[in-house]
């Protein structure tokens, strides 16, 4: 192990993102400031309203996401972890055998669960693709570092089409995934998927935008169709909680969280 390697579960809102935000806010202020400099009529002042609008826009957007990405972090407020202790609380399983994280990200709710259930072997699974600051190698020594090398392991696939036999897993978690899935937009085919491969009996938990009428435009009835699958299928508004503060409950974050927990 590398001495300066340290933990590093990122965060839901990309460094990227601020600096794009951040950037165009910026630019279009100095380009508002600018347009005092020359003389004009009431095109030039319709000018200066949408520059000083989109300047306020992206600007806001910047404070809002650096506020946020704060409270989130493991380091500041520490809600991203809360969230994902919480995906585990509902996870009504015994910790004996297999457990799959599906877009596992960083690591971080894979190497929570391997530290929770001593027992158990857990696969964390992504896509890993540019939108996110995350890497299979990140999640690996997340896991050395946290003293759970020997229990996890951490392979790239595709979350519609996942590379594992029918019920290979005693247990399956995943959160804020589906909805990120472009491969399959139809949110029911890919939460089946998911639960092709868990055990008859066994326990899943996964957290997602539920109230998000984009991604999930009918959630009766998603609820309704998966129920007819699984000997126990529960939803909870994990809007209803206080372990978020009021701040991240906007749809930007995490205002739209719902969990459908269960046993297969
Ligand atoms: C918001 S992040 C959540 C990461 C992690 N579950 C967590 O809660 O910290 C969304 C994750 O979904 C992953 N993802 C997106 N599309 C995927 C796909 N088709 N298959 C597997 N993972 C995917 C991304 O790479 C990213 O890690």
């Amino acid at each position: 192990m590398n001495d300066r390697e340290k933990l590093d579960y990122a965060n839901w809102i990309p460094v990227k993102l601020l600096m794009v935000s951040g950037t165009v806010g910026g630019i279009l202020a100095v380009l508002f400031g600018l347009s005092f400099l020359i003389a004009g009529g009431a095109v030039l002042i319709v000018l200066r309203v949408l520059l000083a609008a989109a300047a306020v826009l992206f600007l806001g957007l910047f404070g809002y996401m650096a506020h946020a990405r704060r409270l989130l972090s493991y380091e500041g407020g520490g809600v991203q972890g809360r969230i994902l202790d919480n995906v585990l609380a509902y996870l009504h399983w015994n910790g004996e055998g297999l457990l799959l994280d599906i877009g596992c990200g960083s690591g971080a709710m894979a190497v929570k669960a391997a530290k929770k259930y001593p027992n158990a072997r857990v696969t964390g699974m992504d896509y890993w693709g540019a939108a996110w600051d995350y890497a299979r190698s990140q999640c690996e020594a997340n896991a050395r570092l946290e003293g759970v090398s020997d229990r996890t392991a951490f392979q790239k696939g595709d979350a519609s089409k996942l590379e594992f036999p029918d019920a290979y897993f005693d247990a399956a978690v995943s959160n804020f995934v589906f909805h990120e899935v472009r491969s399959q937009p139809d949110k029911l085919a890919l939460i089946r998927e998911a639960l092709r491969v868990v055990k008859p009996g066994g326990a899943f938990s996964f957290g997602d935008v539920f109230f998000s009428r984009t991604h999930y435009p009918d959630l009766e009835a998603l609820i309704r169709e998966l129920s007819g699958d699984v000997a126990e299928l529960h939803f909870v508004d994990t809007r209803q909680n206080d372990f978020v503060p009021g701040f991240l409950k906007t749809p930007l974050v995490a205002g739209q969280m719902g969990l459908i927990y269960g046993l297969k």
